[in-house]
């Protein structure tokens, strides 16, 4: 049975508060389908029967599943692969220039999903440094779902995740076949400190970062809320820093305080020299 526009409308605002994902009218049927495959698994007869549990019950663990049902978690190796190519080709040269003295490197990826996207610079990063181990690198990698951290943690992709943008040459390297998934190496694994983290709310514990890839999050957010997560990005990055955002991302509109460049094939937003210099 179909959820009533009253269940809809409180997942709604459940979800828009608690993460900031907008879930515009239409989008019943999505609610509907992600909300009765956690019903089966709650072993709840339906999505409304949750959608009654969750409005009666607001301590309950329930409601962190329902948020965490309605994210996107799509994400792949090498997505887009021009970020990547830019990393490798002119952000990573130019930093172990610029931070030779200190040797040290921090980056941030937000919203990291399965684990995919920080493994990929990760492998960037060691394809790229060959010295990579006596570099003080701080790698924090984080998402709101408590299930994408523990499944990045893990770092096992069964055969159709590698195949997806994985090149042979970086698998047969960096991955190990357990059964019926590809582990990815302890090496890479320790890179990243992985962490359960909401955009929306406060940011614990973040240092300064060199480089900041938030690609594909913003989209689901409304616009005072993208500002918000802008400004604060801005306010730890670095003055010479980098920051991805996906390809149908901008800050253009959003926060002035950052330029777009073309860095290769990929865009990039580096902080505005006078706002720099101001800083
Ligand atoms: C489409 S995936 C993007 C993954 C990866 N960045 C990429 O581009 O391939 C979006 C991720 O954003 C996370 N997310 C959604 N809202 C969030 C929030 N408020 N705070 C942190 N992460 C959030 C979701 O859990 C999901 O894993």
């Amino acid at each position: 049975m179909a959820i009533t526009t009253g269940e809809f409308d409180f997942v709604r605002e459940m979800v828009r508060k608690k993460s900031g994902i907008v879930l515009e009218p239409g989008k019943e049927y999505l609610v509907e389908a992600r909300l009765s495959a956690l019903a089966r698994q709650q072993k709840m007869d339906s999505a409304s029967a949750l959608i009654a549990r969750v409005q009666g019950s607001p301590g309950d663990p329930l409601h962190k599943l329902v948020v965490e049902a309605m994210t996107t978690n799509e994400t792949s190796f090498f997505r887009d692969l021009h970020p990547f190519e830019a990393l490798k080709r002119v952000v990573i040269p130019a930093l172990t220039v610029s931070r030779a003295a200190s040797k040290s490197l921090s980056i941030w990826c937000g919203a990291s999903s399965t684990g995919q996207e920080p493994y990929t610079i990760a492998m960037t990063l060691r394809e790229s440094i060959p010295d990579i181990d006596s570099w003080k690198l701080t790698f924090i990698a984080t998402d709101l779902s408590s299930e994408m951290i523990a499944r990045s943690r893990a770092g096992r992709y069964n055969q159709i995740e590698v195949n997806r943008g994985l090149p042979a040459a970086l698998m047969v390297k960096y991955f190990t076949k357990q059964g019926l998934e590809w582990e990815i190496s302890p090496k890479l694994r320790s890179m990243i400190d992985f962490r359960e983290m909401n955009l929306t709310q406060s940011w614990p514990g973040l240092p300064p970062f060199d480089i900041v890839f938030m690609r594909n999050v913003l989209i689901y957010f409304d616009a005072e809320t993208k500002k918000d997560i802008l400004r604060r990005v801005r306010g730890l990055l670095r003055p010479d820093g980098y920051l991805f955002l996906g390809s149908a991302e901008t800050t253009m509109g959003l926060d002035d305080g950052f330029e777009r460049t073309q860095i290769e094939k990929s865009g990039c937003y580096r902080i505005r020299q006078a706002m720099a210099k101001a800083a």
